[in-house]
């Protein structure tokens, strides 16, 4: 993606960010009748053995409690796993998922080509394709790009999942398979240190995004178009780095629905130390992180444009580092955002409301209504609901409801959190309209949510802060490291604005 300058050897983080590379196929057959290196079924309380399984070896340790494998092997040869999946009545999509990736991860330690799996009559036929899909699409990403050595001691890959006992399921797996890979796509923009992962990368990201697509169209503000546009918060931001910063914008539009378009604005920070307010250093590291908004957005979007929904979309992305230096912003300085409020910038470390504000009145300008914002906002979400759920803060109760719907089906959790008057209060500056901080850090997350939503004009508008469930989340399907957090949440949402079920 990134050029070659022709200097030293070739980096390894120009590789594109490469899209689907694990086929999935839909089969009519039962399980026995299909060709894979390792059959996968879900054994549930008192459900027996399939067919000829009973006599196979090992059979005597197929056990149906949730998570416990069991390795058969077949009279009539080649492998199978039985996995335990609990009773029938507690079986929902998310056990399936984690099911999926744990035979993804066998299979990987097995050195299984391909996995076939025969879809449970225990859920909707649809909601469990798409869990098998999901789960072991998540399961088989590694970030393994700068490992140059020790291959052959890594778990393998698959290249192959089929879908047993599937007629008629094709399309959900296929849904299932690209909104998988381009979580897949956000996670791996994530892992991406930041040297490589730049605010231009991203903006080359989106780039390629709408080039591949015919419906995607990308533009992209350099350092100069944003501070002509009065954008100080990315301004002010970025002015301690080396990179320049990059606005953003990349549009999908779908074929017509008359609605407006939806506003998705994802935070890019490609790298936080927090400025002159600078952070501790252990853990530092992984401020790589802080363009997990961007990552989802970005990628998400090139999957409703593979999707072809019938949704017109507006992503704005504010993509920068927040870097100190002699030319950093100072804590006690002024600026001016875009929508033209002033703000007291205390402590450089909470930059995400800066730069989100710009690109939220950005957003809102441009026509978008509803507008959903991701960003890796605060701390102190990861205190109160830990790598479980994102906080969902929102103006608007039926926005609200459908992103609490599209969580609980993707498994991509959100508890919805408060506004309140006493919120906002804090927000307010003593030299300028506003502060970005409060005083004595009193409900971080809300706070910088209150401080979001004076930048949104009224229009309906829901928050993510992602900062606990983009990173080291240790679900079985995403595992440690990057997770791609919002990328199926904002797909799912997507589909049901489009269709207003
Ligand atoms: N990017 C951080 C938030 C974060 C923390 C993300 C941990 C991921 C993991 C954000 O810019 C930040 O520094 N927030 C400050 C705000 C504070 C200075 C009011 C925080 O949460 O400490
Ligand atoms: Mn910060
Ligand atoms: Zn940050």
């Amino acid at each position: 993606m990134r050029p070659q300058d022709g200097r030293g050897p070739p980096r390894p983080g120009c590789q594109r960010i490469d899209s689907t590379r694990l086929e999935v196929l839909t089969e009519e057959g039962s399980l026995g009748e299909v060709a894979a290196d390792l059959a996968a079924f879900a054994l549930h309380e008192g459900q027996e053995l399939p067919g000829d399984l009973v006599e196979a070896g090992g059979a005597a340790d197929a056990r149906p409690a949730f998570r416990r494998l069991a390795l058969l092997h077949p009279p009539g040869g080649g492998r199978a796993i039985a996995a335990g999946a609990g009773s029938r009545d507690e079986i929902d999509a998310e056990r399936l998922r984690v099911l999926a990736a744990l035979v993804a991860h066998e299979a990987g330690r097995l050195g299984a080509e391909s996995v076939a799996w025969a879809v449970p009559d225990s859920l909707p036929r649809e909601e469990a394709a798409e869990a098998i899909v999901t789960g072991t699409v998540l399961a088989d990403y590694r970030f393994d790009r700068f490992l140059t050595n020790g291959e052959e001691d890594r778990p393998s890959r698959l290249g192959r999942l089929v879908l047993a006992d599937a007629g008629g399921l094709g399309p959900a797996a296929g849904r299932a398979r690209v909104a998988a890979e381009a979580q897949n796509r956000a996670r791996e923009l994530q892992n991406l240190p930041a040297n490589v992962a730049t605010p231009s990368f991203l903006a080359e990201r989106a780039e390629e995004i709408a080039s591949e697509h015919g419906s995607v169209s990308a533009e992209i503000l350099g350092p100069a178009e944003i501070a002509a546009l009065g954008m100080g918060g990315i301004e002010a931001v970025s002015r301690g780095s080396a990179e320049e910063p990059r606005l953003i914008v990349l549009r999908h539009q779908g074929p017509g629905t008359g609605r407006p378009p939806l506003g998705l604005v994802g935070k890019g920070v490609t790298f936080d130390t927090g400025g002159i307010s600078i952070k501790p250093g252990p853990g530092m590291h992984e401020m790589k992180m802080d363009m997990s908004g961007a990552a989802a957005v970005l990628e998400s979007v090139a999957a409703l444009a593979e999707l072809e929904v019938p949704l017109d979309v507006i992503a704005v992305v504010p993509a920068t580092e927040n870097m100190p230096s002699g030319s950093a912003t100072r804590p006690g300085d002024i600026i001016t955002q875009y929508s033209g409020k002033t703000v007291e910038v205390n402590n450089t470390d909470a930059e995400g409301r800066l730069i989100l504000a710009d690109a939220l009145a950005y957003c809102v300008e441009l026509g978008a209504d509803p507008v959903v914002d991701l960003a890796t906002l605060t701390g102190a979400v990861t205190v109160a609901l830990g790598s479980t759920y994102a906080a969902l803060i929102s103006n608007d109760d039926a926005l609200a409801a459908e992103v609490e719907r599209a969580a609980g089906s993707t498994g991509e959790l959100a508890w919805r959190m408060p506004l309140h008057p006493e919120y906002k209060d804090l927000t307010r500056g003593k030299l300028a309209d506003l502060a970005n901080v409060a005083p004595k850090r009193k409900a971080g997350t809300l706070y910088a949510a209150s401080f979001l939503e004076e930048f949104v004009a009224g229009r309906p508008w829901a928050h993510l802060d992602i900062a606990g469930v983009s990173w080291d989340v240790g679900r079985e399907y995403v595992g440690d490291g990057a997770t791609g957090y919002g990328v199926r949440l904002l797909v799912d949402l997507a589909r049901r604005l489009q269709t207003g079920a």
